[in-house]
């Protein structure tokens, strides 16, 4: 698997910074509105967005929750920042923050939410961890990502494997191992974005062991 460090991760994205809602906003759209459409079905009090990037969800999210958001890129931060300014009903607070060592007590969320960010952290296991500790047991894991496997992605795979490690993003990852491999409760998948090149992954903080 490709090797990515945080400062992989803060150096990408300072590049990405002022031209990612132009690559990526209306593309992995569809992905966003579906994540934050499932959100708001849960009605959370406590929500925090791993990863938060521009913050192209948090207009779209309940503005009844205490919406978190965290990031290792301070230029992505920059721009979430812009976002939730201009959204003065919604209660908004952006952190500087490794999502692999969260600054947060146990069970401080009741909806933790994950658009495109677990093939990119420097180690997913940790992020899942992490996630699993400062979510409420019982709570909510929502992930949206793309994974190995759909006929489109094999041949994407196959043409951005070799420039991966320059644009900070794992072409392969599989969804045996990131998703179903973890003791937690899978209660929705399905695919999302153009081609389903994108799942969007309903969890519950829980455990399956009996
Ligand atoms: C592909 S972008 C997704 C941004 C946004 N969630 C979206 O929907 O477009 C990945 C984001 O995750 C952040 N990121 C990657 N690893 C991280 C980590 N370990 N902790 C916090 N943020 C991380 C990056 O800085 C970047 O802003």
């Amino acid at each position: 698997m490709t090797d990515i460090t945080p400062q992989d991760v803060v150096k990408t994205y300072r590049r990405y910074a002022p031209i990612y809602d132009f690559l990526f906003g209306a593309v992995l759209g569809p992905g966003r509105e579906r994540m934050t459409e499932f959100v708001a079905t849960l009605a959370p009090r406590t929500l925090l967005e791993v990863g938060v990037g521009t913050g192209l969800t948090l207009p779209r999210y309940p503005s009844q929750a205490r919406i978190v958001g965290i990031d290792l890129s301070e230029d992505m931060l920059a721009r979430a920042r812009e976002q939730a300014d201009a959204l003065p009903d919604h209660d908004i607070s952006l952190h500087a923050m490794d999502a692999e060592n969260l600054e947060f007590e146990d069970g401080s969320f009741d909806c933790i939410a994950v658009p495109y960010v677990l093939s990119v952290t420097p180690n997913p296991d940790r992020l899942v961890s992490e996630l699993r500790r400062v979510c409420k047991p019982g709570g909510h894991i929502v992930i949206v990502n793309h994974f190995s496997g759909g006929r489109f992605w094999w041949a994407l795979e196959k043409m951005v494997k070799s420039i991966s490690d320059r644009i900070g993003f794992r072409s392969e990852f599989d969804y045996e191992r990131h998703i179903l491999q973890h003791d937690w409760s899978v209660e929705q998948a399905l695919s999302v974005n153009l081609f389903g090149l994108s799942k969007l992954v309903v969890i519950r903080n829980d455990s399956r062991a009996p």
